[in-house]
């Protein structure tokens, strides 16, 4: 009986619905976003967002911010918040130079291509996402300690501290917390094959204390990033992982390294968009898929109208078959991105788009490139009283990662390794089918979707955006600057606003339900589109921040779920 439960708690682990599974859509969320004139944080948690807008009142810059916040989400939204993950960060300076920081895990030294596959090459799907087998090299910590030495200007213990105090203080959980403890504290038992913090029945309105996480951070702030990979913490670590069945070793986390990358940065009409380059595929997606659309008159057909939403997902469509093929850790492949991004080659992608009728998934591939030789997270923005601007999604993948969870060091461990091609053409738990350039290879960083983005108009800041979500990451990105841009929304209106996504395979158009006229549905089911209005209650939890023409602030946090704005 044990065992039945056991397998049947795993394979709701295991469901591509998982990630995505949240409340749904708020019945009255509210139309107008905190304005504030000097800076602003929002993020997943109240708690937060206002350690890093106090940070910045005190006189830390939004790099400083990101430290404190980076490691509040930690401790007060184990969901995705983490100290085990990895996330992306997009920035443009007061002076207008711009950057990105890639944070990603990575996969451990004696990874294998073929790990997740049985003798007969059948791939087991839960050992890429449950357990120690699933883990990729944790970045966060390098993370932050890359910013806050680049660009940051507040000693690193000021930073800390606050978070110290808020986890050893405690944070109360909100019902939609409350909720989820619930529903994975037997699963987190199951995994670790023993209660901890995290599996006991906690109430909305009760206040968690993290003192073993409290502890790490104190150790990290007095010893520095070497704690984590390779001091006390860093060996408890791989003690930990190796006793769960995991693959990483010490020499894994020391070798690990963040790496600035170029963003990706593009012109959509008077826009110029600054967004995630690979190892995530978010900024290259976004950008074919707004170039793709912009040659229609998208505020002529209306917002959500039938005509917005087949243009719209005919470009996705192309995009993610793209995706599957061409993007890949830069590292280890070549990417076309210039070609990939180009107006010709975008301009060929959709010829064959036709009003009429869907395209079917199964007569598109990947486009032709002459001469190529060769591939539950969490986001915040904050824009700081000087003018800095930063755009960070960070993640464990699934729902609190791998369901790993080291008491001693009070954090869960990440999933990752999942977002890997386990098999070509076998989904991964976002249904997203990958190729060569995404298998897995030793040190090798995993495709993400991740999309942290920045947005210029006239030459000056406009916009800081991101979402979690998996692969709808990418397409509620695009729908937020859309909504802003084209159908003339406030930020607020522009996050509440019902979304929909298609990402190729599976061939189905995702819709958030009881948020799109039953004519428009009917009318896309008669083009041949396959609506599913069952199987994501909300797509994305978009935060924002739009720079007003007088130059005050505006949020937009995502009352999907927790996310509150906080500024002053
Ligand atoms: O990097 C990625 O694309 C995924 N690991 C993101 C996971 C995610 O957004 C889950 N949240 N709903």
């Amino acid at each position: 009986m044990k065992h039945v439960l056991f397998i049947a708690t795993i394979a709701l682990c295991l469901s591509c619905k998982e990630s995505i599974k949240q409340s749904p859509v708020a019945p009255t969320l509210p139309i107008n976003g905190l304005i504030t004139q000097n800076a602003m944080v929002v993020s997943a948690r109240e708690e937060a967002s206002k350690i890093g807008s106090d940070i910045m009142e005190s006189g830390g810059n939004a790099f400083d911010a990101m430290v404190a916040t980076e490691l509040a989400l930690a401790v007060t939204y184990p969901y995705a918040g983490n100290l085990g993950g990895g996330g992306f960060m997009v920035y443009r300076t007061q002076y207008g130079e711009i950057g990105a920081l890639d944070y990603r895990e990575k996969a451990p030294m004696a990874s294998k291509k073929d790990m997740y596959l049985d003798e007969n090459g059948t791939y087991i799907q839960e050992k890429s996402k449950i357990g120690g087998l699933a883990v990729g090299v944790p970045g966060t910590i390098a993370g932050i300690f890359a910013v806050h030495e680049k660009l940051g200007s507040l000693p690193i213990e000021e930073l800390i501290q606050p978070v110290i105090e808020l986890a050893n203080r405690g944070y109360v959980i909100t019902p939609q917390q409350a909720d989820r403890f619930i529903e994975y504290g037997p699963i987190f038992e199951q995994v670790n094959g023993e209660p901890s913090l995290y599996t006991q029945p906690h109430k909305a309105g009760d206040t968690i204390k993290n003192i073993a996480l409290a502890n790490t951070l104190s150790r990290i702030s007095s010893e520095g990033r070497s704690e984590f990979y390779n001091g006390e913490t860093g060996k408890k670590l791989v003690a930990f992982l190796q006793s769960k069945n995991g693959i990483i070793t010490l020499e894994d986390l020391n070798a690990y390294e963040a790496e600035w990358r170029e963003p990706i940065v593009f012109d959509y009409k008077d826009l110029r968009i600054i967004s995630m380059s690979p190892p995530s595929s978010g900024g290259i997606c976004l950008a074919q898929i707004l170039k793709s659309i912009a040659p229609y008159p998208l505020k002529e057909y209306g917002h959500n109208s039938v005509k917005a939403i087949q243009v719209i997902t005919e470009a996705e469509r192309r995009a993610y078959a793209d995706r599957s093929h061409y993007l890949g850790d830069p590292d280890y492949v070549e990417i076309p991105v210039d070609t990939l991004i180009s107006d010709q080659y975008l301009k060929g992608r959709m010829d064959d788009f036709s009003f009429d009728k869907a395209t079917p998934s199964s007569s598109v591939s990947f486009g032709t490139i002459q001469g190529y030789e060769s591939t539950e997270t969490t986001h915040y923005s904050i824009i700081d009283q000087f003018g800095n601007a930063i755009a960070v999604t960070t993640t464990l993948n699934a729902a609190f990662g791998s369901k790993l969870y080291s008491k001693d060091l009070g954090f869960f461990l990440n999933n990752e390794m999942d977002d890997f091609s386990a098999k070509p053409g076998e989904p991964n738990m976002f249904g997203l089918i990958g190729g060569e350039a995404n298998a897995i290879a030793p040190h090798k960083r995993m495709l993400s979707s991740m999309t942290p983005t920045l947005v210029e108009k006239d030459g000056k800041l406009w916009m800081s955006v991101g979402t979690p979500g998996g692969s709808t990451i990418i397409t509620s990105v695009l729908q937020t600057i859309l909504n802003v841009y084209e159908y003339d929304m406030n930020i607020q209106e522009a996050v509440n606003a019902p979304r929909f996504h298609h990402q190729w395979l599976p061939d189905t158009v995702l819709f958030e339900p009881n948020s799109f006229p039953k004519e428009t549905i009917d009318t896309l089911l008669q083009k041949g589109y396959t609506p599913d209005l069952e199987n994501a209650p909300v797509i994305g939890k978009v935060d924002g921040i739009l720079v007003l023409p007088n130059g005050n602030l505006e949020g937009g946090a995502d009352k999907r779920g927790d996310d509150t704005a906080i500024g002053f």
